[in-house]
């Protein structure tokens, strides 16, 4: 297991390029399995979890390869294996991807019902909702979920929850739906750019959907679907990370491939704030004010804040001169980095779903624990902002999800170590 071992009182100065969405190349992978034909992706990133995804894919019979471009092959070789396995599943939640491509495809899918994880309890009930009024029967046995149809049926489905509509189970059916008989409809669809992403792959493949990015899609079922090339769009979250640990070091960077229109609500919040990002030649441009200022937020579905920042934003609002209160609407129970935070100094109070942050002068270097990917970024934020060292254990976590963050934030002036523990 790594650490970092992170300097803080940095001032971030530089130019970064931002990777490819870790979140949109998951379902895009899955999404591969609905054709034996090859189909070449860009910009995939190289990270644990899409490496992760690749292992399952390769028990599902795929073969995948990268060429020196970077550009991954992937190519159905073989259907007769359609488990995904606890063991593999249990590593990444977001395996359950392969459930309706599977699903559609094959006409049986064996996949490990995922379990929890640090940010919370992460049903997939909308998910098997959604897979059942398209005609697939669902049965659980041993912590499986078996997934059979002869050929699924186009229909309506309503994918709302309690807590919004969901990502993944959005990408699940609508993958699922595109080989089905007529014509599905899927009224309140996650809108996140991710699922707009999936479903301009599933086109190119030659699939008819129509309205992604939007609360209304609707999938016209093919026969068969054909290989495809694509490029991930880049990663909005990535993006976000870096804009907020340039704002709080009060720096000056300069982000390539950024896609600022996926970042409405960040930016607006951070412009509240005092932090400038300004679009400039096709790149994003950050500055921060000295003095920055307390805000009020609460994380949504797209096009809201996002969950996947919200722990980030606390590191920053941290040094801002007030209170502000962040409200956890996603994942109710996504704060696991509070109690880190107040090992380094940060004054935060739960109050059920939201963080009321009083500001203070400083955060001050110390050993902390990273619990996920989120988390463990905001952690790294705020080492670099603190006075003296910060360690941060268990950066798997970080891995799972920012390709070379270390790398990165070095290149624009950090000096951060990684160290085996
Ligand atoms: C995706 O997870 C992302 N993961 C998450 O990113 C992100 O935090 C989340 O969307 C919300 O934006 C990937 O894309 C791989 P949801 P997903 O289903 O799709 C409830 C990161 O750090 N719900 O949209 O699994 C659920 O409990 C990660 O990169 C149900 O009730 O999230 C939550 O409250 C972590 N029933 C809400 O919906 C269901 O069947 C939204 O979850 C499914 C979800």
């Amino acid at each position: 297991m790594d650490k970092f071992i992170i300097p803080g009182g940095v001032r971030l100065k530089g130019e970064v390029s931002i990777s490819g969405a870790k979140n949109a190349a998951l379902p895009i992978l899955a999404g591969c399995l609905l054709t034996e034909e090859p189909c070449s992706l860009r910009a995939v990133p190289d990270l644990a979890d899409i490496r992760a995804m690749l292992e399952i894919m390769g028990e599902l019979g795929v073969d995948t390869s990268r060429d020196d471009d970077g550009v991954l092959k992937i190519h159905v070789t073989d259907e007769s294996h359609s488990h995904a396995r606890y063991d593999l599943v249990r590593k990444m939640r977001a395996s359950i991807c392969v459930l309706g491509p599977l699903l559609a495809k094959r006409g049986y899918a064996r996949v490990s019902m995922p379990g929890g994880c640090a940010i919370g309890a992460r049903p997939v009930d909308l998910h098997l909702r959604g897979l059942r009024a398209l005609g697939a029967k669902i049965e659980l046995d041993g912590g499986d979920i078996i997934a059979t149809r002869d050929r699924l049926q186009g229909t309506e489905i309503f994918l709302g929850g309690p807590f919004g509509s969901t990502v993944l189970g959005t990408a699940n059916v609508m993958s699922a739906a595109t080989l089905a008989e007529g014509t599905t409809m899927i009224e309140s669809a996650a809108c996140e750019p991710e699922i707009e992403d999936l479903a301009d792959l599933l086109n190119a493949m030659g699939a008819k959907i129509r309205g992604a990015g939007t609360p209304r899609v609707t999938i016209e079922g093919v026969e068969q679907l054909s290989g495809a090339e694509h490029t991930v769009i880049p990663d909005r979250i990535e993006a976000g990370t870096f804009i907020l640990a340039a704002a709080v070091t009060n720096g000056d960077v300069t982000l390539h491939n950024c896609r600022l229109d996926h970042l409405h609500a960040v930016v607006d919040k951070l412009r509240d704030v005092g932090v400038a990002v300004e679009k400039h030649n096709g790149t994003a441009v950050v500055a921060s004010a000295r003095r920055l200022c307390p805000t009020d937020v609460t994380t949504q579905p797209y096009p809201g804040f996002p969950t996947d920042l919200q722990a980030q934003l606390m590191t920053l609002l941290c040094l801002a001169d007030g209170n502000s209160a962040i409200t956890e609407k996603i994942f109710p129970d996504r704060f696991m980095h509070v109690a880190e935070l107040l090992r380094m100094g940060a004054n935060i109070r739960k109050e059920g779903p939201t963080a009321i942050v009083t500001g203070v002068r400083e955060l001050i270097g110390a050993p902390v624990m990273a619990s996920d990917l989120r988390a463990s970024a905001a952690l790294v934020v705020a080492g670099l902002v603190a006075r003296g060292e910060t360690e941060v254990r268990r950066v798997y976590h970080i891995d799972r999800g920012y390709e070379h963050i270390e790398k990165k934030l070095n290149q624009l002036g950090a000096n951060i170590q990684r160290v085996a523990e």
